[in-house]
């Protein structure tokens, strides 16, 4: 890293950016297991939000990593650095005003806390998608549980690469009682509160 760098400041604030579009850039923070719901409960948020005139962007795992982390797998020294660019982007698009959604099973505390030191506590709100392992295995969307169980991945997460829940997440979904509207009901009262604060 070059030390021959300073901050260089510029005249557009991010809360310019942010009022031009009527609103208060937040990120969203999804995690949870693979299978989970993280996708599938964003991707409806997201389209609950451009309804309602929101600007968003959502961050979704695999698509990421069929680009900006291609070059990173499922260590945990890769996983790190995966959350690490992806709290770094997730910090751009806030700074370009926009409600940022991001999808990952960021399974580490220690990732998540970096997260939330990068993108700032006030403007992350962690949503814990609470399914337990024993339903994502059940659902099993993509097959890939059964080939974890068949030694065809290794450190899959809940597997053979541990998940750490949150301890004080700003949201708990429990998609086994709730349908994704459901969710996205509950995702959007907080949003309510939180934008009168
Ligand atoms: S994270 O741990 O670094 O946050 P991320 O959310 O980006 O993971 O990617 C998880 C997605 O990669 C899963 O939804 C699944 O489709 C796929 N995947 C492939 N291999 C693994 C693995 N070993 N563990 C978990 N997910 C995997």
């Amino acid at each position: 890293m070059s030390n021959n760098l300073t901050v260089q400041s510029v005249s557009t604030s991010r809360e310019a950016r942010g009022s031009q579009k009527k609103q208060k850039p937040v990120v969203f923070w999804f995690t949870g297991l693979s299978g989970s719901g993280k996708s599938s409960l964003a991707d409806a948020l997201e389209r609950r939000l451009v309804v309602n005139g929101f600007h968003t962007y959502l961050l979704d795992g695999d698509n990421v990593r069929l680009g900006l982390c291609k070059d990173l797998g499922f260590s945990a020294a890769d996983r790190e650095e995966n959350i690490r660019r992806v709290s770094e982007v997730a910090n751009l698009l806030l700074d370009a005003g926009l409600i940022v959604l991001t999808s990952f099973i960021s399974p580490f505390q220690r990732d998540r806390d970096l997260a939330r030191s990068v993108i700032g506590d006030q403007n992350l709100i962690e949503v814990y998608m609470a399914t337990p392992l024993i339903e994502c295995e059940r659902r099993d969307p993509k097959g890939l549980y059964k080939k974890a169980r068949q030694g065809l991945i290794k450190d899959f997460t809940g597997i053979d690469s541990p998940y750490e829940a949150p301890t004080d997440p700003d949201i708990i979904i429990d998609t086994i009682t709730h349908s994704i509207e459901e969710g996205v009901d509950q995702v959007m009262a907080y949003l309510e509160a939180w934008r009168s604060k």
